[in-house]
């Protein structure tokens, strides 16, 4: 018995699961782990980091001669356009343009042989992906860690799974097998799982960030601007990031304004994001953190989620009597 659905044979995977393109923590080390391990390996283009070091990034999971994805994000591809050509040229199968309209770069995709997915987050968008011809939608909801919009997975799934016969992964809020088998069961495609692999050995965290991963519970996360703000970002308004809460995110969220005006609260921001002082600079994780507890590498990961979603699915069958 083994897990199988459309997104076997599209991404030529044995398991049904991607991990998602986090900038920076996927890396190629763990996109090219997950794809070792027997599911889709994605890597996030992060819109920070200089172009040579995001081409190393690409040739590392390269090397490991499976196919892989690549992250974009919509609005920073507005303002670095090369980004994409550097993400055709590494030549992956899939690449998922978010966080805005994937419309101008689609055709460009599909004429390099490359599948073309979008995070979508309300109907409004998932219209907009689906006039745009993209391949796979990810119903993204706000349960997720990093940007995302303000609909929980659930509804928005099941919104996005009556719109199209396409395939539609499930992506925020699934910590374990028995949140995967419940989006297979559903009726997605595939499980595009972001928060429990920062803590695989193979992803790009800072170990002070593990570390409060690790001690967070679900009741810790904040859906906030703060960061972006701080930052200068300028993230489309309606994509708000999910963070772990910490002193910092408390003093200033819903008083962005106020902190864009303090000298003192952006030296304290700069610094501790110098230092990888978490009290203070950010971690962008979802409601899963209450269920990951341990650095595993990113083989275990999928392999807990692959063996305990099966176990799941054939439970359901005493459900039908
Ligand atoms: C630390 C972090 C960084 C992220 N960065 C990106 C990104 O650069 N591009 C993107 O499309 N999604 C990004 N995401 C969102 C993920 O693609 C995905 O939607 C999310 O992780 C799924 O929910 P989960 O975290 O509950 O598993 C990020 C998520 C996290 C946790």
């Amino acid at each position: 018995m083994a897990l199988h659905t459309a997104l076997n044979e599209l991404l030529d995977v044995r398991v049904p699961l991607l991990n998602a393109p986090m900038t920076p923590q996927a890396g190629g080390e763990l996109a090219r782990a997950v794809a070792a391990a027997g599911a889709f390996g994605m890597l996030g283009f992060d819109e920070d980091e200089p172009q040579d070091a995001i081409a190393q990034q690409a040739e590392i999971v390269r090397q490991g001669g499976t196919p892989f994805g690549i992250g974009l994000a919509a609005w920073v591809l507005a303002r670095r356009p090369e980004l994409l050509d550097l993400a055709i040229a590494a030549r992956p199968a899939l690449v998922s343009i978010s966080f805005g309209d994937p419309a101008p770069y689609v055709a460009r995709l599909h004429a390099a042989g490359i599948l073309v997915a979008s995070q979508v987050q309300n109907r409004a968008w998932a219209r907009a992906a689906l006039d745009a011809g993209v391949d796979v939608l990810v119903a993204q909801g706000t349960e997720a860690g990093g940007h995302t919009g303000s609909v929980g997975t659930l509804p928005l799934l099941q919104l996005v799974l009556e719109m199209t016969r396409k395939p539609v992964l499930a992506a925020g809020g699934i910590a374990t097998g028995r949140g995967f088998a419940a989006v297979l069961a559903a009726g997605a495609a595939g499980a595009w799982i972001g928060t429990p692999f920062l803590l695989a050995r193979e992803s790009r965290t800072a170990d002070a960030a593990r570390a409060r991963i690790i001690a967070s519970d679900e009741t810790q996360t904040i859906y906030t601007s703060v960061y972006d703000r701080v930052q200068g970002k300028p993230w489309p308004k309606e994509f708000g990031g999910r963070a772990l809460r910490n002193a910092f995110v408390e003093r200033w969220h819903e008083h962005e304004d106020e902190m864009l005006a303090s000298p003192q609260a952006l030296a304290e921001f700069r610094e501790a994001k110098g230092t990888g002082d978490y009290t203070r600079a950010h971690i962008y994780a979802g409601q899963s953190v209450g269920a990951i507890h341990a650095i595993e590498s990113a083989a275990e990961i999928v392999a807990r989620f692959e063996r305990d979603a099966e176990a799941r699915l054939i439970a359901c069958r005493a459900l039908l009597g």
